[in-house]
């Protein structure tokens, strides 16, 4: 099989799970390189990974044998090192959201398919064992035609533990851009594309206070919507709801429940590999919880670029790319416009739905 290289830009607090699985799951990557803009933070990778070399994203760049930047920089840094990546000549998978504005999302798209390389983007969570169990459920009926969906996310924001939150409350971050790509992916991957939007948004707390130890009493500006609800049309007939909030002390709300002619699904929660599907079908008395029908069950992070590279290696489409997170930021900028505007949106972007991963297939691998 042959092993695609792949360099990791940003080495922060989320890519300790990417560097262990790139680097020890999945069969068909090596990573060969990692930067930052912290030394300290590379140095302690190449520590813990002593197969992968420090370098700058010059260097990376430079390097002809590196196919794949996994760019785990924070969201500003999304659009600058993709487009670096990309100009270069690699396909380059970002965390989420993949940019920050639909503008950088398009010129990304458009220079992508000039050069000729793949852009993907987390999350990649819809590509686990729970979601990918209830599209097998949805695909094979169980529920009837979905009707409608429903998903929370419901938190006080993540000042508590992270330890640069910051980023959180500036554009680009606030509860829709930082957890709505798990949700609303995941219902895109479940319910096909959207069609059209609207949206209610309010900042509940104009400050924050960092209660996280390196900087406990900090304060932080908070210049995005803070608790946010949108309603999604989907191409289906189907229709979704969601609240994203960072304002909310406690909830019992599920993460997302899909509604159909024939029954409900209980979907686990999209920010996971695995979880537990549960089903109440027409008749039955009580909720059944059911068994996973695929792996990557436990935190798979790195399946969407590891994925990227077997696509590229068996020419097919890989599952979280460019046009399915372009069609997520749109439908999640847009119940922020529909708020501001006090008009619904009719979305002009649109995505197929990710093909599911095939069930049995042995860890570590893709096809
Ligand atoms: N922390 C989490 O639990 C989590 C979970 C899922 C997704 N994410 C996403 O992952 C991304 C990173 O989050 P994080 O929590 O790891 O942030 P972080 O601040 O801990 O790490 C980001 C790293 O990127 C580096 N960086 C920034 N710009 C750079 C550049 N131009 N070149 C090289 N390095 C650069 C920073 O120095 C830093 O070390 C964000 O987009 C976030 O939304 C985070």
């Amino acid at each position: 099989m042959k092993k695609t290289n792949v360099a990791i830009v940003g080495c922060g607090n989320i890519s300790g799970i990417y560097f262990e699985n790139l680097c020890k799951v999945f069969k068909n990557v090596t990573v060969k390189a990692c930067a930052d803009l912290d030394p300290e933070r590379t140095a302690a990778k190449v520590e813990k990974y002593p197969d992968v070399q420090v370098a700058t994203l010059e260097a990376i760049l430079a390097d002809p044998e590196i196919e794949i930047i996994v760019n785990l920089t924070t969201p500003q840094g999304h659009f600058p090192v993709a487009m670096q990546a990309i100009e270069a000549g690699k396909s380059v998978h970002n965390e989420k959201p993949v940019v920050l504005t639909r503008d950088e999302g398009k010129q990304l798209l458009a220079a992508a398919t000039t050069k000729g390389v793949r852009v993907g983007s987390a999350p990649d969570t819809f590509m686990g064992g729970g979601i990918q169990t209830c599209r097998k459920l949805i695909d094979d009926g169980w529920i009837g035609d979905p009707i409608g969906a429903q998903a929370f996310m419901l938190c006080h924001g993540h000042e508590s533990w992270h330890p640069d939150p910051e980023f959180y409350y500036k554009v680009g971050g606030g509860p829709m851009f930082d957890m709505g790509p798990y949700y609303v992916t995941a219902l895109v991957s479940l319910l096909g594309p959207v069609k059209r939007v609207s949206g209610s948004t309010r900042i509940t707390f104009p400050q924050r206070t960092i209660t996280s130890a390196k900087k406990y009493g900090n304060k932080v500006d908070v210049d995005v919507p803070t608790h946010v609800t949108g309603i999604m049309d989907f191409a289906s007939g189907a229709i979704g709801t969601i609240t994203t909030s960072f304002d909310v002390w406690g909830s019992d709300t599920p993460c997302i429940e899909i509604f159909g002619t024939e029954g409900s699904l209980s979907v686990p929660d999209p920010n996971t590999f695995g979880g537990v599907p549960r089903v109440k079908r027409m008749g039955a008395d009580a909720w059944s919880d059911l068994p996973l029908t695929h792996g990557y069950a436990e935190n798979a992070r790195g399946i969407g670029p590891a994925d990227m590279a077997a696509a590229i290696e068996n020419d097919r489409p890989h599952r979280a790319n460019g046009e399915l997170a372009y069609h997520v930021l749109d439908i999640m900028h847009a119940v922020h416009d529909s708020s501001d505007q006090g008009q619904r949106i009719e979305l002009e972007s649109t995505c197929e739905r990710p093909a599911p991963l095939p069930a049995g297939l042995l860890k570590g691998m893709l096809d």
